[in-house]
């Protein structure tokens, strides 16, 4: 694939991973990835904005081949997807500049052995010129290592943002048709950049002082209507939590299932939204997008040598680390003779600011006063919920035409 024009002089380069399917060994990318790096003429110099990961920095190469020689590589974020390629360039480029911020030199230093020779340190709001074209460095740190900056290009009014309102979403388009990319662009954020909610606000705030007509993320397509993407953003990390019950279960003879199944309907019958997630085949951005806006978290839990079921464990683990702004969490389930399940649970997840509800649990498989109990579990389930949002699509209507 040749660079693709964003404006003239403004170059799309880098790679469209379509068939990657895992991300850190971690994130499961149904719809691929990409990893975006842009080309910046100017009157009098050059500048590379990010390289790609090191496993397609033949792709890169070869598009470089059809642009100038860069006098400037901006290195905004030092996660190798996107730093990766750094050291082919300064051996194909002897005389490039590495421009980023003093916290990042000292990373790619650590992770690539980058020379110290060839770095330019930026301070935040420090502009370089290209001529005709100016680059501002913008520190938007935690979105997504603390070293993250944006770059700003002034004659333009493109955001060159990094991982920042990125999404794994693999296409050849070069704008984003934003139907198309809202849920992987939403799961990008629950599972990169919902444990710095607070951290994405001010960043948003900051970087919105700036006029945008482009945001270039560094995966998934540029964004040629940003207001969509930083209203969605907003909502993600700042909108309140809804009336839903976000309900990961596993059941192992099918005990736990069946009160999964009565709490799915006990609390359909009381009008609040249940997005259930069976373990054993989970995908973890769906968990992770469910818990951007659920009210109430109930994991579904069968004891497992005294302890919790594994998977369980792991959703449970996760939960923790995305830190979403869930108010309310319990736990059903079933066990055989005893076990500690419900402590082992809450003490995975300390991270969590909530109301933890009275959990249920039945010895083998449940009767009509574990029903019963479930059914007071749907109850004060939804009285908590009164105080929050309406479950709405609200968050859609930023992308979703009218009628
Ligand atoms: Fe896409 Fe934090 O790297």
């Amino acid at each position: 694939m040749k660079p693709r024009q964003i404006v003239p002089n403004v170059h799309l380069v880098g790679a469209v991973d379509w068939d990657r399917r895992l991300f850190d060994a971690l994130i499961p990318l149904p719809d691929g990835t990409s990893y975006n790096a842009y080309f910046v003429q100017g009157s009098e110099a050059n500048a590379l904005v990010d390289t790609c990961d090191p496993a397609r920095c033949r792709t890169l190469m070869e598009q470089l081949d059809e642009l100038p020689a860069p006098d400037y590589l901006v290195i905004n974020h030092v996660e190798q997807d996107h730093s990766g390629c750094t050291p082919d360039l300064l051996r194909r480029f002897p005389d490039l500049i590495v421009v980023c911020n003093e916290r990042a030199k000292g990373m790619l230093i650590d992770h690539l052995h980058i020379d110290e020779a060839r770095f330019r340190v930026v301070a935040d709001g420090d502009t370089l010129s290209l001529g005709d074209r100016t680059l501002t460095f913008l520190f938007t740190p935690w979105v997504h290592w603390p070293e993250t900056m944006s770059t700003w290009l002034a004659e333009d009014q493109i955001l060159f943002s990094c991982d920042f309102f990125g999404s794994h979403y693999a296409t050849n388009d070069v704008f984003a048709d934003k139907h198309e990319v809202y849920d992987g662009a939403k799961r990008y954020y629950a599972e990169i950049m919902m444990p710095f909610g607070a951290q994405v606000l001010k960043n948003i705030e900051k970087v919105t002082q700036y006029p945008i007509r482009f945001i270039g993320p560094s995966h998934g397509p540029v964004y040629d209507d940003p207001g969509f993407i930083i209203e969605a953003y907003r909502d993600w990390a700042g909108g309140e939590p809804q009336n839903i019950v976000c309900l990961p279960f596993v059941s192992m003879h099918e005990s736990t299932l069946l009160m999964v199944d009565h709490l799915t309907a006990a609390l359909t019958n009381r009008g609040v939204a249940v997005e259930r997630f069976d373990l054993t085949t989970l995908d973890a951005g769906e968990l992770a997008s469910s818990l951007v806006h659920a009210g109430t978290l109930v994991l579904g839990c069968p004891t497992v040598l005294a302890g919790p079921h594994p998977l369980a464990a792991y959703a449970a683990f996760l939960a923790n680390a995305l830190k979403p702004r869930t108010k309310f969490a319990t736990v059903i389930g079933s066990y055989g003779w005893g076990g500690k399940t419900v402590e082992t649970l809450v003490g995975m997840m300390p991270k969590l600011k909530v109301e933890y509800l009275e959990p249920v649990l039945c010895k083998g498989m449940p009767r009509v006063e574990d029903y019963e109990a479930l059914d007071r579990l749907a109850d004060t389930i939804a009285e908590k919920h009164q105080g929050l949002v309406p479950r709405n699509f609200a968050d859609f209507n930023v992308c979703r035409p009218e009628g």
